[in-house]
């Protein structure tokens, strides 16, 4: 129980639930999913989605947690509701499959920053070789996993947290400079508005199932990680204060992220689109016109800060399968956290493989109707992030509503904030786990699946 022992105050929880939110999914993933789905319209929606159907979410996972002091799975069960432990599982499951791909980037991050430091600023260039040396990346991403199943193991999330307390606000400030940097740059307010001026005519059916896939994943929602977190906050805390933190801390980073990314790549004369390899091509580049001193401090700054993001994030992923391993198998957590930790990097192998270096894996499906391939590592994550955690937040939400009772979840969420059920958030709250919540996310699901997976498109 070690990382349960960890959080001893509300700021605690908070900056570990933050902790977990913000990573590679704000810096990495959120600049180039704008970039693929056309810009500002994609933001406007993401926006909408975080506050307005995932927040009711993260509000209920929060009060599962707190209430059952337990894993996913033992929380569905410890409330009186056996068979929807199943939905506890499937959480489990995205967390696997999400880590097993987290983990391969956390990799290039970490071998970013080693770059850096020596100074190679043409790694830009060479991202495509880089992430093909797979036996250089694969000892990053062994490195990363190694020191998540420390962290874990060792239950030092005390320590995270301080340093945490640290170290994000200085990428914070690291972030915010190079946004002052990238608007003195030439052509940087061409960036600016494709990043904030939306233009509607973009928005399709992918752009919108892409938002909230990303909604979610950043948020680190739909997959019981919140439960698992929720855990650990005190009775008289309040939750919704908690929420708001989280979602704002989140959602204003990746924000940022992108104010950062759209100006330099419109500096560089990049392509937008430019996928997974975004933020890996363009700044190396803007690092080195700082100059040699400073862009490799900047640099290695920036790199070093981003992994330490995607730490707090892969802790928190490892952290759900222990967390139900240890709770319902009895398996002592030292050892269930190095299998774990040992299967999932042995899962996420083939998405190690899929940028190129094995055709199998770079090719390794072709959507009904659709005309390209796609990679193992891609398929992971719409299976996981656009598919999975969406149907976990719609299931939760009407989990709460209508079997576990809304009544339960007010009860719950009233303590440390007893006019929560006549305030308008929770009667937002109320209105968005009853209908809109269950509604929307399900049909979104739905055509989800069959627009990706079966190139049927009823919208769109
Ligand atoms: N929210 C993390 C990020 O944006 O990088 C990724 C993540 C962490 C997703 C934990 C899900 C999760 F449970």
């Amino acid at each position: 129980m070690a990382v349960r022992s960890g959080f001893t105050s509300k700021f605690g929880f908070v900056a570990a639930a933050a902790g977990s939110a913000v990573g590679l999914g704000n810096i990495w993933k959120f600049p180039f999913e704008v970039g693929e789905n056309g810009g500002a319209a994609f933001v406007l929606i993401y926006l909408a989605f975080c506050f307005l159907l995932c927040f009711p979410v993260m509000v209920t996972e929060i009060a599962i947690g707190r209430k059952t002091q337990l894993n996913p799975v033992g929380a569905y069960k410890a409330l009186g509701f056996k068979k929807w432990s199943l939905l506890g599982l499937q959480g489990i499951i995205s967390g696997v499959l999400i880590l097993s791909f987290y983990n391969v980037v956390a990799g290039w991050a970490f071998g970013y920053f080693l770059e850096m430091v020596s100074g190679n600023f043409a790694i830009g260039s060479q991202f495509g070789e880089f992430i093909n040396d797979i036996f250089r990346v694969g000892l990053y991403g062994l490195i990363f996993m190694g020191a998540t199943a420390f962290i874990v193991s060792k239950g030092v999330s005390g320590g995270i947290e301080k340093a945490a307390k640290i170290l994000m606000p200085t990428l914070i400030v690291i972030m915010l400079l190079l946004v002052l940097y990238s608007f003195t740059l030439p052509n940087a307010l061409k960036g600016v508005e494709f990043y904030l001026l939306p233009d509607f005519s973009k928005i399709s059916f992918p752009v919108v199932y892409s938002a909230l896939g990303q909604a979610f994943f950043s948020l680190s929602l739909g997959m019981g990680a919140l439960i698992t977190y929720g855990s650990y906050v005190g009775k008289n805390d309040n939750i919704i204060s908690s929420a708001v933190l989280i979602t704002l801390a989140d959602v204003g980073i990746a924000f940022i992220a992108g104010l950062m990314m759209f100006p330099l790549v419109f500096s560089q004369g990049l392509s937008t689109d430019g996928g997974p390899g975004l933020i890996f091509v363009t700044l190396p580049g803007v690092f080195e016109t700082l100059g040699p001193t400073l862009g490799i401090v900047i640099g290695s700054l920036f790199f070093l800060l981003l992994s330490f993001a995607a730490l707090t994030s892969t802790v928190s992923l490892l952290e759900v399968p222990v967390a139900y391993i240890v709770d319902e198998h009895g398996i002592r957590r030292n050892n269930a956290v190095w299998l774990v930790a040992a299967v999932i990097f042995i899962v996420g192998i083939p998405s190690l493989l899929s940028n190129g270096y094995s055709d199998l894996f770079t090719n390794f499906i072709t959507y009904i109707g659709a005309d390209s391939p796609t990679s193992f590592m891609s398929l992971v994550e719409h299976v996981a992030n656009d598919s999975f955690l969406p149907l976990g937040g719609c299931l939760i939400s009407f989990f709460a509503a209508y079997i576990w009772k809304k009544e339960n979840l007010v009860a719950e969420v009233s303590k440390g904030n007893p006019n929560f059920k006549n305030s308008i958030v929770g009667k937002y709250i109320d209105f968005a786990i009853s209908y809109l919540c269950p509604i929307v996310l399900g049909i979104l699901f739905i055509l989800t699946v069959l627009s990706r997976f079966f190139g049927i498109n009823i919208i769109g």
